[in-house]
Parts: structure tokens; sequence; C-alpha cells
């Protein structure tokens, strides 16, 4: 067993690929259409200069394949006529601008401006952690800041929508593979009409937008607990920083697809590089790796409401990711989210209950010849188990193994230019899944992928020595990724389906040392001795 002091394993990480020293070069950036949509001029795409949007003009659409932006002229709000008492449609973008644009100097005036517009449901929104984050967590001069200076900022960041966001927002529907490129200072619009709840038919589940996540803020501002108030000041000290100095990057959302699942079971591919260590975490020791978000199938999860780990607190310290719930219907079993080119601009501390903001980040990431950060975040959803058995069925075994090969592969790149995978325990928190059988699937896929591994244990030195010895095992027993493949599926059936519920008495790596070794010549079967 390795000694306390031991803090990785494997491959040292210095000898894993990363951008932009690994990648090939980018083809010239250029909207297709059905494919890529492209929001900004990239003729005049240079570096350190804020983009130019394209077009010129507000494109103004309202239909079930692009975005419902608040400044649509189709955007509508009913209004009762005095005189007459009759209802009458009016435009909700100038109700929106007329409301915003007045200086509210208190969270119930800015809590009345919101509601203004909102639709009568909306009456029942709570607005509490706002409240509480102006009157108790801000001096008062800190408070004068922001009534005074940033909100003000924020609306006028947020009205200049028609402007800035001038190109249809294509939705990324489920099924499709299609990628939107836009300006860092586009997804700012966007976020702060996001906070203050602007966009339309985004309030209620029984809307077209049902198979959606959430973008409009209403849930940030409610309750009491302090982690609201930690997500108020991670999101707050975006705004200030993107309002005091626009950011010049662009960044590429692209959802993908796999078109056929992999046959796994004839896979001759061996594994790949593994590096594995119980300290650090896959956004700072990461850089420049696929970085995976352990997302929800609403990509972003409980980050607009309640919700604080892996994925929240990636969306909040690089908040450019939130903008994705605005067009990214729910993942499907085979498919992900790849984000390239969000900035982080904020530090934290602690995790979940325990999370802090802890100020400014200075993202010193370099840019691609898109102008885009070099933080490519690839989100894929786990299954969510309730029984420790139910994940080593084969048919969940599948759809991970599938899902994960979908986030790491890049069939149109060579395996020499894709960075290594920085990954840790997905799937293995709030999803409650096996982290000895998650990180082996992980090794798996990015193997077929052709990528190395970096794994982050979270501080679990246990794991990863396990991780690390059953990854040395089969590489020296060149084991290959059909061969693993199978020995899941025996251990399903030899080990999993007569326990009826409850959990197997041997472990899976046990059950892999036992078979493996046994299947060769004895003077090889030195892990004989299972090992639970
Ligand atoms: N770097 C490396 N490992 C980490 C990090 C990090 N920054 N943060 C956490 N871990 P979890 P899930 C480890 O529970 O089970 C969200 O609400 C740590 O060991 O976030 O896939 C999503 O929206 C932690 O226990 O992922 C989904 O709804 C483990 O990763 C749901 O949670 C798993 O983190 C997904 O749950």
């Amino acid at each position: 067993a390795a000694s306390s002091d031991v803090k990785w394993l494997g491959t040292p990480i210095s000898e894993l690929k990363r951008m932009p020293e690994c990648g090939a070069p980018l083809p010239r950036l250029k909207d297709v259409p059905g494919q890529h949509t492209v929001m900004i001029r990239t003729d005049l795409l240079q570096k350190g200069k804020v983009p130019v949007p394209h077009p010129t003009m507000f494109r103004d659409t309202w239909d079930d394949v692009h975005v419902k932006m608040p400044c649509s002229s189709s955007n509508l709000f009913p209004v009762q006529d005095e005189e007459t008492r009759e209802l009458k449609n009016k435009s909700r973008w100038e109700l929106i601008k007329e409301t915003l644009n007045t200086q509210f100097t208190n969270p119930l005036e800015l809590k009345n401006a919101v509601l203004k517009y909102s639709a009568s449901h909306a009456k029942k929104w709570d607005f509490t952690a706002l409240h509480l984050y102006c009157t108790k967590v801000l001096e008062p001069d800190a408070a004068e800041h922001l009534f005074d200076s940033l909100l003000p900022d924020m609306v006028q960041l947020a009205l200049r929508a028609s402007e800035l966001c001038t190109k249809p927002i294509p939705l990324l529907k489920e099924g499709t593979n299609h990628s939107i490129t836009m300006s860092q200072e586009q997804v700012a619009c966007l976020l702060a009409n996001a906070f203050f709840c602007t966009f339309p038919r985004r309030n209620s589940r029984r809307t077209e937008y049902c198979n959606y996540p959430d973008i409009n803020f209403f849930r940030l501002f409610e309750g009491s607990s302090s982690r609201k108030i930690e997500k108020l000041k991670t999101l707050l000290w975006y705004f200030q920083s993107v309002t005091e100095q626009k950011p010049t990057g662009l960044v590429t959302f692209t959802r993908k697809g796999l078109d056929k699942p992999l046959n796994w079971k004839s896979s001759q591919t061996r594994l790949s590089k593994l590096h594995i260590t119980c300290e650090g975490t896959i956004e700072d020791d990461g850089h420049g790796m696929l970085q995976v978000d352990f997302a929800n199938q609403f990509v972003g999860g409980g980050v607009t409401s309640s919700g604080l780990v892996q994925e929240e607190i990636r969306f909040l310290i690089n908040p450019e990711l939130i903008v994705s719930r605005l067009f990214t219907e729910a993942l499907d079993h085979n498919e992900c989210l790849i984000i390239t080119g969000t900035q982080q601009y904020s530090k934290y501390t602690g995790y979940a209950q325990t999370y802090k903001w802890s100020g400014k980040h200075q993202d010193v990431t370099p840019s691609d010849g898109w102008q885009r950060r070099c933080t490519e975040i690839v989100a894929i959803d786990a299954l969510q188990f309730r029984s420790h058995l139910e994940q080593f069925h084969p048919n969940r075994i599948n759809r991970e193994l599938n899902k994960a090969y979908c986030g790491f592969a890049r069939p149109e790149e060579q395996s020499e230019n894709l960075a290594a995978v920085a990954t840790g325990n997905w799937g293995c928190g709030v999803f409650g899944g096996d982290t000895r059988l998650k990180a082996l699937l992980q090794m798996l896929a990015a193997a077929e992928a052709g990528r190395d591994v970096a794994y982050f244990t979270f501080g679990d030195s246990q794991l990863m020595t396990d991780v690390h010895d059953m990854h040395s095992f089969l590489t020296k027993r060149n084991i290959s990724v059909g061969e693993v493949y199978d020995l899941l599926g025996q251990y399903y059936s030899s080990e999993c389906k007569s326990c009826l519920g409850r959990r197997p008495d041997v472990s899976l790596y046990s059950f892999i040392y036992q078979q493996v070794s046994s299947s060769l010549a004895p003077e090889d079967s030195d892990r004989g001795s299972a090992r639970q």
C-alpha cells in the first residue's frame, strides 16, 4: 500500500498532452448553415479587440428552432386598457426597458421591477437571499456601489441585447449536432438578461421549453441559506468584471451525439496512460486538458437554484457556461455538450455546504486561433443509481461507456493532437455511482478515444492506489478494452445477478484480478490472492 506521502501515481502529469501545445491548427472560423452558427464578424476578429456582432441589425425571429429573445417584437404582454378594460398586447421589451431603466435603491425595488414585467405566477418568487445579501452581508458602502454602479451597468448590458445578439440563436435540440460561437460580450449580455429574468416563456415548466434547463435567475434569489449568498457573490463578481472591462474572446458551444454505439466487446485497443492523484482539481491541474463536467442531463444542474457540487461550482467560477442553459435541450443517453473558451473569473474554497467565494481569479489560459481560451469542458451526465447493483448491469455499463466515449472522442482529429482527459469521480457523488467501476469505464472510453487520462480522486488516496494498481495490472498483461469489457459482463453474470439486491461478495477489482490471473501461466498470477 502507498504511504501517505504518495500524492500521485502512474505517468507524471508533465507527460500528458495539453492544449494549445498538442493541437492541430484550426481551420478558418466560419459560419456553416445547419452546422455552426457564428454570431460575430469573423473577418474583423482580432486579438485583444471586442468582436463585432453579426449581422449589423437585429434579426427578429420567434419560432420553435431559435431562442425566443426578450427584445423580440413578438414578446408581448397583456395590459388592461384603463377605460375599456379590454386586454391589449403591449411590447414586453418596452416595459422591461422602462422598468429597468429607473434607478432602484434597494432589493425591494429591484424585486418589484422584475415582477412588473413577469407573469402573474412570478408573484410567488421569493427574494430573501438577495435581500439578506444586500442588507446583512454587504457593508453599507458596498451595497451603495451595487445599486449606484453595478446594477445600472448590468441593466445597460442587458438592454443592449438587440444590438449585441443580432443573429437568431439556434436551439441545440436533442439529436442534433450543431455548434454556436459567440463573443464573451454576447454571453455577458445574455447572462445579464438571465439575471433580470427577462427571457420569455422560461419561467414555467409548462411551456415549449419544458425539456430545457432554467435560465432566468429567479431561484438564485430565494431562500436564506448561506450557500445562496456565496453564489450571489460569485456571480456578481463576474458581472462586475465584465462590466468594468469588456472581455474580448469567443466561446463555442457544441452539441454532439454518437450516431452508433460502439462495439466494445470487439475492441483490441490497449489502455492509454494514466496519471492519478489524490490532490488537486480538474480545473486547477487539468488546464489545457479536456475537462469533464459531472453534469446533469439539464446542463448546469442546480446552478441557478440550490445545487452546489462539481458542476454547479464550475458553472459559477466560469459563468459563461451558464448561457448553455439558454439553448441546450436535455442531453440524451448518447449525447454531450462541449464548451470551449470560457474564462474563470472566481476562486473558491470548500465544497457543497462549505463552498465560499474567495475572490478574483486571473485567468492566464492562452487563447487559440479563434480567440477562445484553451479551456475545453465537456458536459457528460452519468446515470443516477438508487441501488449499488444496478450499475453493473450490461445495459447501464454500455450507456456509461458510450456517454463517456461521446464526450472524449473526436473522430475528425488525430490521436496525437488530442489532449488528455482530466476527470475524477464522475457520477459518484450525488449520483451514487461506484468510483472503482466508473474509473475503469472512463479509462476504457478514453483509450478508445485515443486520449490519456489525468484522474483526480479528490482526496481519496486509497482510490488512487487501487485504480493505479488495476491500471498497471491490465497494462502489464496487455489486456485490451474488449477483454476488460468482457470481464465486466462476467462479473455481472457470476457475481451480481444472483445476489438479489445485496452487495456482491466479491468486489469488481478482486474479480478481475482473479479471472485474469487464473487464465494466465502460474508465474504470472502474482495477483492470485484476491484483494478486496
Ligand atoms: N475536481 C475533481 N473532482 C471533484 C471536483 C473537482 N473540482 N469536485 C468534486 N469532485 P458530483 P455526480 C469529486 O456529486 O455524482 C450536480 O448537481 C468528488 O469526489 O458533483 O456526477 C449535477 O448537476 C465528488 O464527490 O457528481 C448533477 O445533477 C465527485 O467528484 C449531479 O450533481 C462527484 O461529484 C451529478 O452528480
